[in-house]
């Protein structure tokens, strides 16, 4: 339920259904594609993802106000899906 609606854009939307990662979308900078990608985060140790998720300096990611128990909760909801 967390993963999916945690008081803002799913989890989901960009991680991917099993946070394995979604290419969201791509767009040609002269000769180069670039592609914007939801990265993989079931590989992730809990410090980096704890990090993630309280660091404000994301580029596309928003930032959102979880508990540490909610953090704790979703990583274990993404290892239980791997
Ligand atoms: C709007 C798209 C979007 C949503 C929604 C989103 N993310 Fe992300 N997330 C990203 C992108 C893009 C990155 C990588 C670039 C960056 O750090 O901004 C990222 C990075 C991360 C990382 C760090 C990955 C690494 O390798 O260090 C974690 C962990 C993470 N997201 C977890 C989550 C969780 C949990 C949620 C839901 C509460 C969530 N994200 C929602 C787009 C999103």
């Amino acid at each position: 339920m967390l993963y999916k609606n945690p008081r803002g854009i799913g989890c989901h939307r960009c991680h991917g259904e099993s946070g394995r990662g979604l290419v969201l979308g791509r767009y040609k900078e002269g000769n180069e594609t670039v592609v914007i990608k939801g990265p993989d985060i079931t590989a992730l140790s809990y410090k980096k993802f704890y990090q993630a998720l309280t660091s404000t300096n994301h580029k596309l990611m928003p930032y959102y106000f979880l508990t540490n128990k909610e953090i704790k909760t979703l990583y274990f909801y993404l290892k239980a899906k791997r």
